[in-house]
């Protein structure tokens, strides 16, 4: 037997096609690269989260000599969030990327670690995540929580004890 798994991935050619919330939050990521601090790879990423209490936060990727002690934007971003403010749930993450040496055509994705903690965010908070990844040419993807970057994740209730 075979099962095939459907994603569904919104794709839009500018953030201008995207709802009013959306776009300030993606335009909060883009600004948040500022402050990254990649002296090593040289890839600036943003990442912004849109809280249910309507607070929006963002943080980027902070790198060090050591280089897996660094940890990328998606990650700070809600790390904070969820230490700023345990019982609220996160409606949206944002996430973009700039570079001077690496060519940015198509949107950021976030990498699979990433993808795990905002399963278990989505877990913890019993709401979906929206997860919209923005590229410099412009264009966006979207997608509506995380199951679609991460079929067959690994959650909490696997860890149940005998
Ligand atoms: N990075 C992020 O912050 N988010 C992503 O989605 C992809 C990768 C960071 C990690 C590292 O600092 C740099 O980008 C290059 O991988």
């Amino acid at each position: 037997m075979e099962r095939f798994i459907n994603i569904k991935i919104e794709e839009y050619n500018s953030p201008a096609e995207l709802g009013e919330a959306d776009r300030e939050l993606l335009n909060l990521a883009i600004k948040t690269t500022e402050s990254s601090y990649s002296p090593y790879s040289s890839f600036r990423v943003g990442a912004a989260v849109r809280l249910s209490n309507g607070e929006l936060l963002s943080a980027s990727n902070q790198e060090n000599a050591a280089y897996p002690s660094g940890l990328c934007a998606e990650r700070v971003v809600l790390f904070y969030a969820q230490s700023k403010y345990p019982d609220v749930g996160a409606e949206a993450i944002a996430v973009y990327a700039k570079s001077d040496d690496f060519r940015l055509d198509k949107p950021v994705t976030p990498c699979g670690a990433c993808r795990q903690v905002i399963a278990e965010h989505e877990n913890r908070h019993g709401k979906k995540v929206r997860v919209i990844m923005g590229g410099s040419n412009g264009s966006v993807q979207v997608t509506e929580g995380i199951e679609s970057l991460l079929p067959l994740m690994f959650m909490m209730e696997q860890l149940k004890k005998k």
